[in-house]
C-alpha cells in the first residue's frame, strides 16, 4: 500500500467535491437544482428517508400479530441499529417530516422521554449521524460563523422575484457579521459575496451541536448564543459584529441539530432562548447585537421523572407550549430485546462463546421486569404473546388479544430493568468466569447477585427475584431438556414428520368414521386409538375433547393443502407441540440415565459422546458449554427421580 497514493487520492476527491463561488454562481447552482436550498427539518427528513422508507411487509409476520396489520412506515437507515423501535421511530420521523412542511411543526422542539438504557441518546446520535453521513453539503456565506444561507443577501424587495424566478423559498434575515463584511468589503455589492459549501460534521461543529445539561453554577447563556471578545472591546464599538464569538450551539447547530441532553437537568431561565428560537426563529446575538435568524432541528430528551416535575410547574408553560414529547419505552417484544444485546455484544471486545439460550434468559428478564403484570394471563405468558408467538393451552392456540393487554397496561415499559442493566450481568458473568464460555445460569446467577446489591426497593427486588429465581429457572430447564432430549432422538425431524403424517392419517379416518389403510399391507383396520391418545396428553387433551381437536387438526390441513401449501409437523402449533413432546418423553428416561451416571458403560459413554455431538453440531454449543450444561441439567432437572 503506497500511503502517500492514498492521501494524494483522498485530497482529489475532497477538492472535486468542494465549490467555491460568487453570490451570481450560487444562484445559478440553485438554478440548477433547486432542491440545494432547504430548511434543516426538510434536509433530515429528505437525508433519512433516502435510504429507504417501505410500510411494513405483510409478509412480516410482526405485522399482523404484532402491529394489527398497521402498514407501519420502516426507515431503513435505522434498521440495523434499532430493534423493536418502530413504532417510536414512525412518530420522530413524522414529526420531523411534518415540521418539513414548514408547520406548526417546525417551531416546535422534539422531546424524547423515556427511561435510562431505552435509546433516547442513541436514537439522537442516530439522527445527528445521519447528516454526517450523508454526502449532503449545504451552502453557505464564506466565513459566517452560523454558516448561513447565502439568499439572505437579497434584500426584501426581491425576494418575491427570486423566490418565483428559483422556484424556491425564502426566509431569514443576514447575521451582523455577513452584514458588516457586506458594507466593508463589498460596498453593499453582495452580488460579489464569496459562496462555499461545506458538510456537516459533529467535531467540526458544524452544523451539529450538542448541549450538555449544565448545574446553575456554570449555566451560562453563552454556551448557547456565544459571547463577546472582551479583548477585541477596545478595538471595536460594543455593538460591531467584530467582537462577536458566535460559538454556542444555537449558532453553531444552524441549519443542522441542536441537541438538548437531559433538558430538564438545566435551570429552565436557562431554556428560554428556545421560546424565541422555536417561536420566531430567532436568538439574540450577545451584547448589543439584537437577533439573529435561527434554523434548526432542536432535539432534546428527558426521564419521566423529570418530564412530570417540569410539567407540574406552571411557570414552564410557555415552554410546554413548544414540546412534542414522543415516547420512549424500553422494547417489550423478547426477540428484538436480544437483537439489542447481540449487537451490543458485536459491538464489544468480548469474544467468549455464549451457550444457547444465554443472551435469551438474559432478553426474558428484561422483558418481564417491564411487563405490569394481567388477570388474562401469567407473566410468562404475556412476555410469550407480546413477542408474537403462540401459546397452547389445553391443546388450542390461547386466544388473548394483544390489543386488549396493551389497553389495560397504558404506561407499559416505562420502567422496570435496563438494557446496561443487562449488558452489566452479561459483562460481568464472562469476566468472572474462567472459562472462555458462559451459559445461561451463569447469566441468571449473576442477575440474581446484581439484583441484590442494586435493586433497592423491596418490593421491586423480590419480584425481580422471583422472575429470575422461579420462572425464568423454570422455563430454562424446560428448554433445556426438550434440546437434551432432541439431541438424543437420532434423525429427529424425520422422525417428527413420520409421526405427523400417521397421526394425520388416524385422525382423518377417525373424524370421517372411516378404516384406515395400512400403508404396506393394504389391510384395513380400525384408528389407532392408543396412538392417538399418546400424542394428545401430550399437551393435556383427555376425554371428549379429544373429537374436537381431531377434527380440527384434519379441517386445518386440508384447508392448507386444497390451497396448495404444503404441510409439515410444524404446520399447526399445538399438534408440533404434541408430537414433540411425544417424541421427548420417549427418549426421556434414556437420556436421563445416560447423563445422570456417574459412570457409562461403553455403550452409554457412546451415546454420551454423541449427544454431545449433536449439540454441538447442531445446536452451537461448544464440547465444553454442552458438557457444563448437562451437569447442570443432570442435577436439576432429573433430581427425584
Ligand atoms: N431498541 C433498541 N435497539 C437497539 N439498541 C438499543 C435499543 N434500546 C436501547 N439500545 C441500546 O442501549 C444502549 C443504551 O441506550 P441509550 O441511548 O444510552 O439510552 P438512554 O439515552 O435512553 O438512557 C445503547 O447502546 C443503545 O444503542
Ligand atoms: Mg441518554
Amino acid at each position: 500500500m503506497d500511503f502517500l497514493d492514498l492521501i494524494k487520492q483522498q485530497r482529489k476527491e475532497a477538492k472535486k467535491e468542494s465549490w467555491s463561488g460568487t453570490f451570481i454562481d450560487y444562484l445559478n447552482e440553485v438554478k440548477k437544482n433547486p432542491d440545494i436550498v432547504k430548511l434543516s427539518h426538510k434536509r433530515l427528513a429528505d437525508t433519512v428517508e433516502k435510504y429507504g422508507v417501505n410500510p411494513m411487509s405483510e409478509s412480516d409476520p410482526r405485522c399482523k400479530k404484532l402491529f394489527d396489520s398497521d402498514k407501519i412506515k420502516i426507515y431503513d437507515y435505522f434498521k440495523d441499529e434499532f430493534y423493536g423501535h418502530e413504532r417510536v421511530i414512525a412518530k420522530i420521523m413524522r414529526y420531523v417530516r411534518s415540521a418539513a412542511m414548514k408547520g406548526e411543526e417546525s417551531r416546535q422542539v422534539l422531546l424524547l422521554m423515556g427511561p435510562v438504557g431505552s435509546g433516547k441518546s442513541a436514537l439522537a446520535d442516530s439522527l445527528k449521524k445521519a447528516l454526517e453521513k450523508s454526502n449532503d453539503y449545504i451552502y453557505n456565506l464564506e466565513g459566517c460563523p452560523v454558516r448561513e444561507e447565502p439568499l439572505h443577501l437579497l434584500p426584501r424587495s426581491l425576494r418575491d422575484e427570486f423566490s418565483k424566478a428559483l422556484g424556491v423559498h425564502i426566509e431569514g434575515d443576514l447575521c451582523p457579521v455577513c452584514r458588516h463584511r457586506l458594507m466593508e468589503e463589498f460596498g453593499g455589492e453582495y452580488e460579489k459575496f464569496p459562496v462555499v459549501r461545506t458538510s456537516f460534521s459533529l467535531r467540526g461543529r458544524r452544523g451539529i451541536a450538542v448541549v450538555p445539561p449544565m448545574d446553575a453554577n456554570s449555566q451560562d447563556v453563552s454556551a448557547l448564543i456565544g459571547s463577546e471578545d472582551i479583548s477585541k472591546l477596545d478595538k471595536y464599538s460594543e455593538s460591531d459584529p467584530r467582537v462577536l464569538n458566535l460559538d454556542g450551539a444555537f449558532n453553531v447547530g444552524n441549519r443542522g441539530i441542536v441537541e438538548f441532553v437531559e433538558i430538564f437537568k438545566n435551570e429552565i431561565e436557562f431554556l428560554h432562548t428556545i421560546l424565541t428560537a422555536t417561536q420566531e426563529k430567532n436568538v439574540p446575538a450577545p451584547g448589543k447585537n439584537g437577533m439573529l435568524y435561527f434554523d434548526g432541528v432542536i432535539l432534546s430528551h428527558c426521564n419521566e421523572a423529570e418530564w412530570n416535575r417540569f410539567k407540574s410547574e406552571h411557570t414552564n408553560e410557555a415552554v410546554l407550549d413548544r414540546i412534542v414529547k414522543i415516547e420512549v419505552p424500553y422494547v417489550l417484544e423478547l426477540t428484538q430485546e436480544m437483537k439489542i444485546y447481540e449487537k451490543m455484544l458485536r459491538r464489544s471486545d468480548f469474544r467468549a462463546h455464549l451457550a444457547p439460550h444465554t443472551i435469551k434468559v438474559a432478553a426474558m428478564f428484561s422483558v418481564m421486569s417491564r411487563l405490569k403484570s394481567s388477570q388474562k394471563c401469567d407473566l410468562l405468558t404475556k412476555m410469550k404473546i407480546y413477542d408474537g408467538q403462540e401459546v397452547i393451552e389445553k391443546g388450542r392456540v390461547r386466544k388473548i388479544d394483544i390489543k386488549d393487554l396493551r389497553e389495560e397496561a397504558k404506561q407499559e415499559g416505562m420502567d422496570g430493568i435496563s438494557t446496561r442493566f443487562i449488558t452489566k450481568a452479561i459483562d460481568n458473568a464472562l469476566t468472572d468466569s474462567d472459562k472462555s464460555f458462559i451459559t445461561p445460569m451463569r447469566v441468571i446467577d449473576s442477575l440474581i447477585r446484581q439484583v441484590k446489591e442494586q435493586i433497592v426497593k423491596d418490593e421491586d427486588r423480590k419480584h425481580y427475584l422471583e422472575i429470575l429465581q422461579k420462572t425464568i429457572r423454570e422455563e430454562y430447564l424446560k428448554m433445556l431438556e426438550s434440546e437434551i432430549a432432541k439431541a438424543f432422538v437420532t434423525a429427529y425431524e424425520e422422525q417428527a414428520q413420520s409421526l405427523f403424517n400417521n397421526y394425520l392419517d388416524n385422525a382423518e379416518a377417525y373424524t370421517t368414521k372411516q378404516k384406515m389403510k395400512d400403508r404396506v399391507t393394504n389391510e384395513e383396520r380400525e384408528p389407532d386409538e392408543k396412538f392417538l391418545r399418546a400424542i394428545e396428553e401430550q399437551i393435556g387433551i383427555t376425554g371428549s375433547a379429544k373429537d374436537g381437536f381431531r377434527s380440527d387438526v384434519t379441517a386445518y390441513m386440508f384447508t392448507k393443502m386444497r390451497r396448495g401449501q404444503t404441510v409439515d409437523y410444524k404446520s399447526y402449533e399445538p399438534l408440533k407441540e404434541a408430537i414433540e413432546g411425544y417424541l421427548i418423553a420417549s427418549v426421556k428416561d434414556m437420556a436421563r440415565i445416560v447423563t445422570k451416571s456417574k459412570s457409562r458403560d461403553n455403550e452409554q459413554q457412546k451415546k454420551y459422546s454423541e449427544m454431545i455431538q449433536t449439540m454441538v453440531s447442531d445446536y452451537g454449543y461448544t464440547p465444553e458449554s454442552a458438557e457444563e450444561v448437562l451437569t447442570f441439567a443432570s442435577n436439576n432437572l432429573w433430581r427425584d427421580s
